[in-house]
């Protein structure tokens, strides 16, 4: 990474980079989390469409149920702060699945990941290192790529994360959902997010809620907020303006030079090959 303020703005953790967000005492603490059997754990790696999936989340369920910060978000009184949660917790993470707290697997608690396709995902942490105060200064796309490329940015390698879930992707606890799908046929994920979480919903409820979590009227409705700064679910901001760009699949081919896709190509196949993907 490249300059003066990456110091004070990440620090390391069992080899991956964290923002100093993620306090070094709530990452060690965190093993510790006491998960009930009823939370949901929403999982991504970053820019892969999480709080599009929190949206939909929320407007499915018509019981009270508190979307909460990311579970490495703050500092050690995080964990006392989710104790204190009296309703159902939907729970954020950016972890791999080596990093989650260890209770959340043995209770099997249901969990949802979020994938994207990770050049489209490179190019949106881009934007969002360029935007972010939080994140370390970058000054070109193309230096960006060799940091993405090389897992050197934060959350650690998109390939490692998405291999560390992929190999639980049989667990029936887990349900895995791809961002270009919820793209194509909103609807039919929706159903299957429904399923997953045993929700009774109709087909008007389905279409409703998809309607309502369009990428043009859950930018409106940021702009609209007046700002409540702690509202995001990522680790990396509080500031929700800064979530929503383009909110399109392929926006890879307006950034990556001939040359550029062919090194990805070549890292992807090399990296993802035992993967399904
Ligand atoms: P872009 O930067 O490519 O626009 P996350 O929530 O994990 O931080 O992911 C942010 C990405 O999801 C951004 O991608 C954002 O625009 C996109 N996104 C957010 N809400 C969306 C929606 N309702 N429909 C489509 N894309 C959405």
């Amino acid at each position: 990474m490249s300059n003066s303020t990456e110091a004070e703005l990440l620090h390391m953790f069992k080899g991956i980079p964290f923002t100093t967000r993620s306090s070094p005492e709530l990452l060690k603490s965190l093993d510790a989390f006491d998960a009930r059997e009823d939370d949901v754990l929403l999982v991504s790696y970053p820019k892969s469409g999480t709080h599009w999936l929190a949206g939909v989340i929320t407007k499915l369920y018509d019981t009270q149920v508190t979307i909460t910060s990311p579970i490495e978000f703050g500092d050690i009184s995080k964990l006392e702060e989710l104790n204190n949660l009296s309703s159902k917790r939907i729970i954020p993470t950016h972890l791999d699945y080596n990093m989650l707290p260890q209770n959340f697997k043995n209770k099997k608690c249901k969990m949802i990941y979020i994938s994207r396709n990770p050049k489209d995902t490179a190019v949106s942490m881009y934007h969002y290192y360029r935007d972010n105060p939080n994140l370390p200064t970058v000054d070109t796309w193309t230096a960006f790529f060799d940091l993405f490329l090389k897992g050197n940015v934060v959350c650690g390698s998109w390939f490692d994360h998405f291999l560390s879930w992929e190999q639980h992707e049989d667990d029936k606890n887990i349900l895995f959902l791809f961002y270009e799908d919820m793209k194509k046929d909103l609807p039919k994920v929706v159903k299957e997010i429904a399923l997953f979480l045993s929700l009774n919903v109709s087909d008007k409820d389905i279409q409703d809620v998809c309607n309502k979590s369009s990428f043009s009227e859950m930018k409106n409705d940021t702009e609209k907020e007046n700002s409540d700064p702690s509202h995001t679910v990522c680790a990396l901001t509080s500031n929700r303006k800064l979530i929503f760009r383009k909110g399109a699949v392929g926006d890879w081919k307006n950034h990556f030079t001939p040359k550029q896709n062919r090194r990805f190509e070549e890292i992807f196949n090399e990296k993802m090959k035992l993967s399904k993907m």
